[in-house]
């Protein structure tokens, strides 16, 4: 899909011509991540009473937040029924020694209320206009399509992950679905902004989100930040997937305290960064390797002195974890390499939304937390029942 020639020429060109070491001259990352021992399977991340999918987590101090996509009200039984509301939030606990807290009955327990579509739908003036937020599910009134306002990712924090507010962002591309298929290619991207008061005394209360600009990326370009984000040094690396030939990868960067200010962003094009924004058919803001081409996870990981990718190939519904990684965030990075295979559900999807949970681990360990939607089929009857396993997996 990519021709990482391509990349190497340009980058020798460039040095010849400059006489200097261009961005591209560095070489692609070879470093090889070894797993010690067996990754373990440590539990189920779970509201017991909730059937919900496509999990992500970031550290919000001494609880862990998770945004979800779709999520039912099981029945007494366990059986999902309920309406489905497009997505919904979660605290989870850790124990005194920084790591999650698993429960007797291998329960990782999330807690927070989901009656509500926690991204907020809209009917304001927009490119999206009217997202049939009549209900929770965002169901149109054409009984078939619905718009589905899904996090790609968990919150990016830019303040407040161990102290003080929380200030996190999250971009949500503003799709219209028929089944799994989308009505628009490329749809505009809406910029949440959550804020959480740690010191709130209920401690079922969720943090407070509203919508910065429900049209921040227009429709038709690179929507950064919502295929994945991370902040290193004070700078907010944003990652977009665009929906054309060859799903191509582009990335901006932009001071973390100004994820709001447009004019603050930068681009990564051809060697360099530069303010203008390409378009999505140019060639020289496509990444090489920045990932496997599905869902996943940046971070940067100290140890490592490393940009680390982490989730599933592009066309995959299997759970397995691919591993990229790069010596500066615009790559070069590694031809992806397969990192663990979990279990599979049983249903047609048998398992995606493959993420890894970087702040989910106390700061002096050497490991990564993983989770992905296992999806099975419910005894004899079409129901599909989701399920996160959460993985803990030890580096070498
Ligand atoms: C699918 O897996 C679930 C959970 O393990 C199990 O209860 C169910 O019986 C399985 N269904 C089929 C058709 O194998």
């Amino acid at each position: 899909m990519f021709n990482s020639q391509t990349i190497s020429t340009r980058g020798l060109l460039a040095a010849a011509i400059i006489g200097s070491a261009s961005a591209y001259s560095i070489p692609r990352d070879t470093f090889t991540p070894t797993i010690k021992g067996t990754p373990q399977v440590l539990g189920l991340v779970s509201d017991p009473s909730l059937n919900r999918d496509s999990c992500g987590s970031v550290r919000f101090q001494t609880r862990d937040f998770w945004t979800c996509r779709d999520t039912q009200v099981n029945d007494a039984q366990g059986r999902p029924g309920g309406g489905t509301v497009s997505s919904t939030a979660a605290f989870t606990p850790f124990s005194f020694d920084g790591t999650p807290y698993i429960e007797e009955t291998n329960i990782i327990r999330m807690t927070g209320e989901s009656s509500e579509p926690f991204y907020h739908m809209t009917n304001e003036q927009c490119s999206a206009c009217n997202q049939c937020n009549g209900n929770t599910a965002g169901a149109c009134t054409d009984g078939k399509s619905r718009y589905a306002l899904w996090p790609d990712s968990p919150p990016m924090v830019t303040e407040g992950q161990f102290e003080g507010q929380v200030t996190a962002y999250t971009w949500i591309r503003n799709q219209r679905i028929e089944g799994l298929t989308l009505l628009q290619n490329n749809p505009s991207a809406a910029l949440h902004k959550i804020t959480y008061d740690p010191f709130n005394p209920d401690p079922k209360a969720l943090p407070s989100v509203s919508v910065v600009n429900q049209d921040f990326c227009p429709e038709g370009s690179f929507a950064y930040g919502s295929y994945g984000n991370m902040v290193n040094n004070g700078v907010a690396y944003l990652y977009a997937k665009a929906d054309d030939n060859g799903k191509p990868i582009a990335l901006a960067k932009v001071p973390a305290d100004s994820v709001e200010d447009k004019s603050k962003y930068q681009y990564w094009v051809g060697d360099s960064w530069t303010s203008e924004q390409p378009s999505i058919s140019d060639k020289n803001a496509h990444l090489v390797n920045a990932g496997a081409g599905g869902q996943g996870t940046y971070y940067y990981y100290e140890p490592w002195g490393r940009y680390v990718w982490i989730g599933q190939a592009g066309i995959s519904i299997s759970a397995e974890f691919f591993i990229t990684t790069a010596t500066e965030p615009q790559g070069p990075w590694s031809e992806p390499k397969l990192l663990y295979k979990g279990v599979d559900g049983n249903a047609t999807l048998p398992a995606y939304s493959l993420q890894a949970h970087p702040t989910l681990r106390p700061g002096s360990r050497n490991e990564v937390y993983l989770t992905y939607s296992k999806v099975d089929r419910w005894d004899g009857v079409e129901l599909d029942v989701y399920s996160t396993p959460l993985i803990r997996i030890e580096w070498e």
